[in-house]
């Protein structure tokens, strides 16, 4: 990771869950990280464990990723006081159950909202940034799904998921056709235990728990290792798609 030492990262949906563990993983390594979210003061009370304890520092900044002006304050924000972005973590998502046949439209807008306009504002705004301050050897990483790959379970969800697994491949090949070095990766986790499924069921979070326990389910600092594994990787090599599943996840 030395390469990235005191270099700038933008993190999305860095309040809990896996954004947080991806946060205090590039901070660890010496990265300045913009960590964002809705939760402004949650973003504070992980700034204020991790900084400075040593070369690497959180920069908290709220921002509802649904809302394109603050989008692009954040990266106003990141060019002015950090000169320039090298990593973006499109990580901030979300899932509803909102069926094909009876889900409400403004649940089906809401993870459009973040899991696909948000990633690609913000995917947009960093390439920019990073061409106009010549970073060449960036790296853009979405947070996909098992949902991305296979349609089950929420569909709706898994429907923003597939467009990230398109918009990933898309990024890629765009980048490739203007002979930019910019890296993208797309990791794709099965389940992880967070606040995600507490959000997929608010008024039943025994019904979030036993799903938690019917299996060993990953860390979120598994899939930051794998964030730091694909930043790692030497510059000639791209990691494209990580798929990461529970041992025990049978679907
Ligand atoms: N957990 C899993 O099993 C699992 C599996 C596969 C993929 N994923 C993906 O992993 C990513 C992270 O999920 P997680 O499991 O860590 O979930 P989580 O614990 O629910 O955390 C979600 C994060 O996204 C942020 N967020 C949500 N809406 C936002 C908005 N409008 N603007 C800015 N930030 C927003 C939340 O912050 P605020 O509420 O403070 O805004 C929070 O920090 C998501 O893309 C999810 O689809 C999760």
């Amino acid at each position: 990771m030395d390469r990235w030492l005191g270099k700038v990262a933008v993190v999305t949906g860095a309040s809990v869950g896996i954004g947080e563990a991806i946060v205090k993983k590039l901070v660890g390594h010496g990265m300045k990280v913009v960590g964002c979210a809705r939760n402004e003061e949650k973003l504070k009370q992980i700034a204020s464990e991790i900084n400075g304890k040593g070369q690497g520092e959180m920069f908290p900044f709220k921002c509802d990723v649904k809302e394109e002006t603050q989008i692009l304050e954040m990266f106003k924000f990141v060019k002015q006081s950090l000169g320039s972005c090298h990593v973006l973590v499109n990580n901030a998502g979300l899932g509803h159950r909102a069926s094909l046949l009876s889900g409400k439209t403004e649940q089906w807008k809401e993870m459009l909202d973040v899991n696909v306009l948000g990633l690609s504002i913000c995917t947009r705004e960093a390439i920019q940034l990073m061409k106009a301050t010549n970073v060449d050897d960036g790296h853009v990483i979405n947070i996909n799904s098992m949902s991305g790959h296979r349609v089950s379970g929420m569909i709706f969800y898994s429907a923003t998921k597939f467009a990230v697994t398109a918009l990933t491949e898309g990024t890629r090949k765009e980048l490739r056709e203007i002979d930019s070095q910019i890296r993208v990766t797309a990791i794709s986790p099965g389940v992880v235990e967070t606040e995600f499924a507490y959000r997929v069921y608010p008024d039943d979070p025994d019904r979030a728990t036993t799903r938690y326990a019917s299996m060993e389910c990953l860390k979120p600092d598994d899939i930051a290792d794998s964030v730091l594994f694909a930043l790692q990787a030497p510059p000639h090599m791209d990691v494209n798609d990580i798929y990461i599943r529970p041992t025990q996840q049978k679907s």
